[in-house]
């Protein structure tokens, strides 16, 4: 294992694991702070969604990825779906021989890092999974918040998947979720899917709250664990799947243009 603390701007390869196309975000925000010269995404697009699962398959299903990650010399692994975060990383972690980071813990900090006042209103956004997890909720509660509410919106993930980023479905769908909340002080984006939404969630209330995409935060986490922004002028993305790599590396292409 490479202790991360080893790492300046040497040469870094890192695994991006994801149910599908949504983890294709967080690469969005790896990119663009250069933190890695070689990212490996892979997708499991035959499985997808993870969100609506139990526990116990998803973390039997991340570690078989993590099988697939041991065949690139990988120095760290992101697991960039807020499912897989909540539920595999002690399994994940267990089984591997180099660092493995979830989003959950990242986007805790990055709300930290905003310095709130303890009485604003958090909504925090994710799939079944990770909301029945309650990982945001408590982390969020040691941080001395009072006021949080935790929302499954899981119809937003297909509707994203069509590539319906505004629009009438979108938002009657958001007020279908939406219409009974207190407007929220900051909202995390714990799925994958929301960044793509993320001006429509937050146009939604009337003063838009502050939004936290998991992307952004593990982002911002490395640069604090021994990863340097800009580190990394030319950057390499290898994308794998589950099935039709063809149709994701598509998705890349409109989502993240890649
Ligand atoms: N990637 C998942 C997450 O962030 C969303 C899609 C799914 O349900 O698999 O939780």
């Amino acid at each position: 294992m490479k202790p991360s603390s080893s790492i300046s701007n040497a040469s870094t390869k890192v695994g991006v694991f994801d149910s599908g196309a949504g983890g294709l975000t967080v690469v969005k925000s790896l990119v663009a702070h250069r933190l890695f010269d070689e990212i490996i995404y892979y997708g499991d697009t035959a499985r997808v969604p993870y969100g609506p699962k139990d526990p116990a398959t998803i973390t039997r299903y991340a570690l078989e990825a993590l099988e697939f990650f041991k065949n690139f010399d990988i120095d760290l692994l992101i697991t960039a779906c807020n499912s897989v975060s909540a539920h595999a990383l002690p399994e994940l972690r267990a089984n591997a021989n180099f660092p493995v980071y979830g989003v959950i813990e990242p986007g805790i900090m990055a709300l930290k890092n905003r310095h709130l006042s303890p009485e604003s209103r958090i909504l925090v956004l994710g799939t079944r999974a990770t909301i029945g997890s309650g990982r945001y909720k408590s982390g969020i509660a040691k941080l001395g918040f009072t006021n949080i509410e935790a929302l499954a919106p899981s119809l937003l993930v297909p509707i994203v998947e069509e590539g319906l980023f505004d629009g009438p479905v979108l938002q009657s769908t958001l007020h279908h979720y939406f219409k009974d909340l207190q407007p929220p002080d900051a909202i995390i984006l714990g799925c994958t899917h929301f960044p793509l939404i993320a001006d429509a969630i937050g146009n939604y209330f009337p003063n838009t709250p502050l939004l936290i995409h998991s992307g952004e935060a593990i982002a911002e986490y490395l640069q604090s664990h021994g990863y340097p922004a800009q580190a990394h002028p030319e950057i390499r993305l290898e994308i794998f799947a589950s099935e039709n790599p063809d149709g994701l590396k598509k998705i890349a292409q409109k989502w993240i243009n890649y």
